[in-house]
């Protein structure tokens, strides 16, 4: 009898213990780097998917309004598609997120310098990390249960000189999913040199599921009621403008498609939305930062971030070229980014709020994406 009980416990406590995510080989890079998936499933049967290369969420199941899944965001079948041409797909993005001018900046009297790999209407700049940024290193990868989450926790370690940047950084990153159909991201960052930072997440989202079609129809709200103009060369003016009675102005739903093709100077350095908004809450405390409706299925995201900027992109340099997962080609505008970040060009704007870490400090960043349906 006694034995029996016993018995009935253990198997009630596996039938609905979490456990940690086991990783799972997912083949190898160039130089032989092998490189594991850790697949997260929450209550209501979300499941996310996620590598050691680049961070990348691979897939992100949610369900519409009558419970029916879809993959959410955009993305591959396998690494080589990612190793040959991704344009951050689903990655964790850093050493410096999006661009800074020149690729210069200054930090403690010494002048650095950057890969310049990307060039806006011809103007150089570094982008996203450099030639070899966080969305194309391998990381460490740990399955984890934290609060009675599945979750997994990336780490790297960027040596110091790494792409141009000063200082050994230690990162990490940690992906949860709640019963509350959050997907949360933690950033963790250590330095023993001052440097700039500023990681983020850039998944591609279709709320539609990937591969479908285009996301215009979506609509979308930030809590921002400034934005940072950019020049020619996407790099912020330094100005902090007003979106009201511009096609920036988002602080009730708007459709995504309702003004991307206005006449509008900003727009059309962007090729359409590809900018940062400044967002109300400057606190440094989790708060709700945007939202997106897409009212055929009825799924929307929430996105809740300690950070002080959004970078809202459109998907406009998606051209056809690039195969999905599921077969389908990504064409213009087919998938959104809302990347939670510091303003681009920081190191160089002394105004905006400051990027540069400090030995001896350890930083937290966290970004909340919450589904639901309606
Ligand atoms: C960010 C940038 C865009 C573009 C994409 C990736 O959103 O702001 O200009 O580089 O990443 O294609």
């Amino acid at each position: 009898m006694k034995g029996v009980l016993i018995l009935l416990m253990v198997a009630g406590s596996t039938a609905f213990a979490v456990e940690a995510p086991k990783p799972v080989p997912f083949g190898a890079t160039a130089d032989g780097t092998p490189v594991d998936v850790y697949t997260l499933t929450n209550a209501h049967g979300l499941r996310l998917r996620a590598m050691t290369y680049g961070g990348i969420v691979l897939s992100l199941e949610v369900p519409d309004r009558h419970g029916k899944l879809a993959d959410v965001v955009l993305g591959y079948g396998s690494l080589a598609e990612y190793v040959k041409r991704s344009p951050y797909f689903g990655a964790v993005v850093g050493r410096y997120g999006n661009r800074i001018a020149k690729g210069t900046f200054n930090v403690g009297g010494r002048e650095y310098s950057l890969a310049l790999n990307n060039s806006p209407g011809g103007n150089k700049c570094a982008l996203h990390g450099g030639i070899r940024g966080f969305d194309k290193v391998v990381w460490k990868g740990e399955g984890l249960v934290q609060d009675g989450s599945q979750g997994v926790r990336f780490t790297y370690l960027s040596k110091d000189g790494e792409e141009g940047y000063p200082g050994n950084l230690a990162v990490s990153v940690t992906y949860l999913l709640t019963d509350l159909n959050e997907w949360q991201v933690v950033y963790e960052l250590r330095t023993d040199k001052a440097t700039p930072v500023n990681v983020t997440q850039h998944s591609y989202f279709n709320l539609k599921g990937e591969g479908s079609d285009d996301i215009l129809g979506h609509e979308l709200k930030i809590v921002a009621s400034k934005y940072t103009p950019v020049d020619a060369g996407m790099i912020p003016t330094g100005e902090l403008a007003p979106v009201s009675g511009t096609p920036f102005d988002f602080t009730i739903f708007q459709a995504i498609g309702a003004r991307v093709n206005l006449r509008h100077e900003q727009l059309t350095f962007g090729a359409g939305y590809d900018h940062n908004w400044v967002l109300d809450s400057q606190s440094g405390d989790l708060a709700f930062a945007a939202s997106v409706h897409e009212p055929g299925s009825g799924r929307t995201m929430d996105v809740f971030t300690t950070e002080p900027g959004i970078q809202f992109y459109c998907g406009n340099f998606l051209d056809g070229s690039l195969t999905g997962k599921s077969g389908n080609t990504y064409k213009s505008r087919n998938g959104f980014c809302l990347e939670t970040q510091h303003f681009p060009d920081s190191p160089n704007k002394d105004a905006f709020p400051s990027t540069l870490l400090e030995p001896g400090q350890a930083r937290q960043s966290k970004t909340v994406f919450r589904f639901s349906a309606r």
